[in-house]
């Protein structure tokens, strides 16, 4: 997708993520599918933000034990299934911590889906019964793009939208 920049938008980062945090619940209220609100999360935070190179989740797959397959995202091609504990996105299911990766080549089991990432963040999507349900991964094309106010928003958010 390409990016169109919205000048109305606020520049600091955290009031930019707290006024997609309000569109993004507008829109899914009365909202329950799942498949429908992931794709929505990520469509609207990859449309909000420049850095945003590859957004999408991980659905921890109910037919196979601890492995996450690919569910709804924006950006090119990602890999299809990810075993707990590889990568990031496995470390971030397995650990159930946030993922914050200055340097993607420094990680050791990074997965490369497109080898433009060079630094990434991965947040644990956790419902309402305490089950993890996903993890959420978002790549970038510079190294440390991401940090503490996007690891806070994001789990704000996710908390607000699946929990
Ligand atoms: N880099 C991730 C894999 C997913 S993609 O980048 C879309 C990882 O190491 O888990």
């Amino acid at each position: 997708m390409s990016y169109v920049a919205r000048d109305d938008r606020p520049a600091d980062k955290a009031a930019r993520y707290a006024e997609v945090e309000a569109e993004i619940l507008a829109v899914l209220d009365g909202e329950p599918n799942t498949t429908a609100r992931m794709a929505t999360v990520a469509s609207m935070l990859a449309d909000a933000f420049e850095d945003y190179f590859w957004a999408g989740f991980y659905v921890v797959d109910p037919t196979k034990a601890r492995e996450l397959v690919v569910g709804p995202y924006q950006g090119t091609l990602g890999c299809l299934r990810i075993a707990f504990g590889r990568g990031v996105c496995g470390t971030a299911a397995e650990t159930r911590q946030t993922q914050l990766v200055e340097d993607v080549h420094a990680f050791p089991g990074h997965i490369a889906c497109d080898g433009r990432s060079e630094s990434e963040i991965v947040v644990p999507v956790i419902d309402r019964s305490g089950e993890l349900i996903a993890v959420f991964d978002v790549d970038a094309t510079r190294k440390a793009a991401f940090d503490a106010t996007d690891a806070e928003a994001l789990e704000r958010l996710l908390g607000k939208v699946f929990g």
